[in-house]
């Protein structure tokens, strides 16, 4: 194992990256962060952490082909359609060019992090199909490339609007449904390993959960952390009549595509312990779930 060997995290100063470079660092390796204003608060942060800089925007492949000079490992992600800054076509775009810039400046190894919802056919959602395009480019190309394909983030059910500081959570999963989660913490573990094993996971498709719950889980785990009742509903019907986009993801998971498909016990046997919803709720997820229920701004709630 090579540990002068530096990795460029895409991201970084979001959820998956930022949880990726910290993974890495804290296993004492080296990192450079793609980012594109190196004075924001979070690029600062990653700096302060020990992580260098690199600047540049997933727009401009210059930009990206100087910040991988030298660089054995990349952690790869886009944002998608739903956040509102890139279509899908444009994140197929930034997608394909990481994997064209790694190429081409000779990198070792590529991790491209997709969707659980990706790579199993057409699911008429623009942000999960643009990743199964992705995937197919990433795999296509004659480097060493991993795809691992996330559930669901548990960070997620703390956006805005769900209902917790009146008392109740609406989510997609029935009462009794189960549906696969990750704490981003997990993710972040999960790919710097990968990242560090190379040649072990090369070709390889991950599928990545640490747990599968059911709304009435939900219910009582959040009931536990809020110390009051948290009342579990699924998304009403007349939400769903409009607004296509959440009922389209509703029916993925009613046709089980979006309940996740990782085999959660040989996950952890490969990347060792897994966070639960109730852990999660009891160590990170505690700030953040304090914050939902006092409807504080989505900045306080994500990292
Ligand atoms: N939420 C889920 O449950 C879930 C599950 C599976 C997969 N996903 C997928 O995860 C992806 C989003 O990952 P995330 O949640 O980690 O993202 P995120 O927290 O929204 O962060 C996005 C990152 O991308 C950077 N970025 C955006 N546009 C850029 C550009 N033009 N040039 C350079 N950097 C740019 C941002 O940098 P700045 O700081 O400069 O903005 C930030 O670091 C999406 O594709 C989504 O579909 C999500």
């Amino acid at each position: 194992m090579d540990l002068t060997a530096e990795f460029l995290v895409f991201g970084a100063t979001g959820q998956q990256g930022g949880a990726v470079a910290r993974a890495l660092i804290a296993k004492g390796r080296k990192v450079r962060a793609f980012v594109r204003n190196p004075e924001s608060i979070k690029s600062k942060a990653l700096a302060a952490e020990g992580i260098s800089l690199a600047i540049g925007d997933l727009f401009d492949p210059a930009s990206i082909d100087r910040a991988m000079g030298g660089i054995a490992g990349v952690f790869s992600v886009q944002t998608s359609s739903p956040a509102g800054e890139v279509t899908d076509a444009q994140e197929v775009w930034q997608g394909k060019v990481i994997a064209d810039c790694a190429l081409r400046q000779e990198v070792r190894h590529l991790v491209y992090s997709s969707s659980g919802a990706a790579g199993k056919g057409p699911t008429g959602m623009g942000h999960f199909d643009s990743k199964s395009e992705i995937e197919v480019y990433v795999q296509s190309l004659p480097i060493m490339s991993t795809v691992t394909r996330p559930a669901s983030f548990m960070e997620m059910m703390l956006l805005p609007g769900m209902g917790l500081p009146q008392g109740e959570f609406t989510f997609f999963m029935r009462p009794e449904q189960s549906m696969q989660m990750i704490a981003v913490d997990d993710l972040g573990r999960i790919n710097a390993e990968i990242l560090m094993a190379g040649e072990r996971f090369a070709g390889k498709t991950i599928e990545i959960a640490g747990t599968s719950v059911t709304g009435k889980d939900v219910e009582r785990a959040f009931t536990n952390a809020a110390g009051r009742r948290i009342a579990y509903r699924r998304f009403p019907q007349e939400l769903l009549a409009k607004n296509p986009f959440l009922n389209r993801l509703e029916e993925l998971l009613d046709s089980g595509l979006l309940a996740g498909a990782a085999d959660i016990p040989a996950i952890e046997r490969e990347f060792g312990h897994l966070t639960s919803l109730v852990e999660w709720l009891e160590g990170h997820g505690k700030p953040l779930f304090e914050a939902a229920l006092k409807d504080e701004k989505a900045e306080v709630a994500l990292r």
